[in-house]
């Protein structure tokens, strides 16, 4: 075992005495942006989720995790169990302590191999003599109990033809029982790609089978593909991932980085897709990975955040939280996201509260808020301070728009432009998860979903509305972690 101590590449078991609980007590000093009912890190910077899967008995989340400072320096995999996505119990994280990981356990997804969990992730790590990034693959075996069995390399290094930014290995069974595993990668002409390995079991070594191509993908300016997720969704093949370098848009690809869906049918390697799109169209939302071993549903969490990006919370030495989890349909040949059912089922009941102007509503910066927009135009602005500071959603028949110019933003936040937008037409039932300093938004039982940090300190629970409407109102249910 290694105890990495090099700077920002700093694992767990270099910390100090008292060292965790004092970043604790700077999170503490929060008392603005903590979310009640979403995942979030005790302390540190939170990416990715990574190797989520249903075990037959409960649900394994993990997330990228740098436990000591709001930055992205050393990354490990926090881990939890949970039947609900309410209850959660922390297990064993994977924390970096071999030379093939120096620099950090990367992204990667999970696999129910036998009894065990076989995590397949990215070592990422640095040659010592040039400083020179070489990824590996690693698989890291849990049991169910969430205990780490064993950690090794499969793979050093990116194939040939491909640069140092290779990574992200999600993992899938084929009809023949094969293990295949599909990186994210860079080819040497800096142009972003998918590359597809297999294995005939776990000891096996991983032969490349080549790379997954995707023909209606306008891969212009796409210079890196990450956290790629290939599954099916009933008879439909699908494809998940975070391109990066893709032109932004006025009213869709608006973030710096996207989070992209193609469905389509899968032939050989090849992905004839008949759709694709942006998942969802908020401000922050990015490497998105679906649970798996579930046989009924679909259901994904995502980072709610963005590469490079800082937040007000930065100062109180924590940064990003997890999506609820969705469950994924297809209607209409697009993929439609709501809350999974867990969340709906344990909200308190539904309270209707009609605003003509200005209403108080208690707790609102925690709560579900459901109405019918009649597809008429309306502007709402959410939650109020001594300052000023607003979060505006306004519909002018055709395009929804979040506001958060009126709110507290980071230079980089300001950088990629204070409004979204999401185009909809016949916009009937809105649903709205406040939790203190994020909201989750979808649109017609979820055709489209847009999700975005806001920032508003000593906010009063108020909302303004240009019209009268009637909304629903509920309390959906604090996550619980022992
Ligand atoms: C995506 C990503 C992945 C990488 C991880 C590192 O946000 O950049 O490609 O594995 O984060 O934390």
């Amino acid at each position: 075992m290694h105890i990495f101590n090099n700077g920002k590449y700093k694992s767990l078991h270099a910390a100090a005495a008292g060292e965790l609980t004092q970043i604790e007590s700077a999170v503490k000093k929060d008392k603005d942006f903590r979310p009640h009912y979403h995942l979030t890190t005790p302390t540190g910077l939170l990416n990715d989720p990574n190797g989520l899967i249903w075990d037959g008995e409960k649900y394994h989340v993990f997330y990228q995790w740098f436990p000591f400072d709001a930055i992205h320096g050393m990354k490990h995999w926090k881990h939890y169990t949970t039947q609900d996505f309410i209850h959660f119990t922390p297990a064993q994280d994977l924390i970096p302590d071999e030379l093939f990981e120096s620099h950090g356990c990367y992204s990667g997804g999970a696999l129910l191999v036998g009894d065990n969990i076989a995590c397949f992730y990215t070592g990422n790590t640095r040659r010592p003599s040039d400083n020179q990034r070489v990824p590996f693959q690693n698989l890291a075996i849990f049991d169910k109990n969430g205990k780490l069995l064993s950690k090794r390399p499969l793979i050093e290094n990116a194939p040939q033809g491909y640069t140092e930014h290779f990574r992200d290995p999600k993992p899938y069974f084929t009809a023949e029982g094969k293990i295949r595993f599909v990186c994210g990668a860079q080819r040497e002409n800096l142009t972003g790609t998918a590359v597809i390995f297999e294995m005939d079991n776990l000891e096996d070594t991983p032969r490349v089978i080549g790379e997954l191509a995707l023909p209606a993908f306008d891969n212009r300016n796409v210079f890196m593909w990450e956290c790629p997720d290939l599954l099916k969704i009933k008879d439909n093949d699908v494809f998940i991932w975070s391109p990066q370098g893709k032109t932004r848009e006025p009213h869709q690809f608006q973030n710096n980085y996207h989070a992209t869906y193609a469905i389509g049918q899968l032939e050989g390697q090849t992905l004839n897709s008949t759709y694709i799109a942006e998942l969802d169209q908020g401000f922050d939302f990015y490497a998105p990975q679906t649970v798996a071993n579930v046989a009924d549903r679909t259901i994904l969490l995502a980072w709610i955040g963005q590469p490079d990006l800082t937040y007000p919370t930065d100062e109180y030495k924590w940064h990003s939280m997890l999506t609820m989890p969705r469950e994924l349909r297809i209607e209409q040949g697009k993929i439609y996201q709501q809350p999974a059912r867990e969340i709906y089922q344990n909200l308190t009941a539904l309270q209707a509260v009609q605003v003509e102007n200005t209403a108080e509503i208690a707790q609102l910066d925690r709560a579900y808020i459901q109405f019918d927009a009649q597809q008429q135009p309306f502007k709402l602005d959410f939650f109020h301070n001594e300052k000023g500071e607003t979060l505006t959603l306004s519909y002018d028949g055709k395009l929804l728009c979040l506001d958060r110019a009126k709110t507290e933003q980071t230079d980089w936040m300001e950088k990629f432009d204070s409004q979204r937008y999401c185009e909809i037409e016949q916009l009937e039932q809105v649903e709205i998860f406040f939790d203190r300093s994020v909201c989750e938004i979808f649109l017609n039982r979820g055709e489209k979903a847009m999700t975005s940090r806001f920032f508003i300190r000593d906010r009063q629970n108020v909302v303004k509305s240009d019209r009268a409407l009637r909304l629903e109102i509920a309390q959906p249910k604090a996550i619980e972690i022992k």
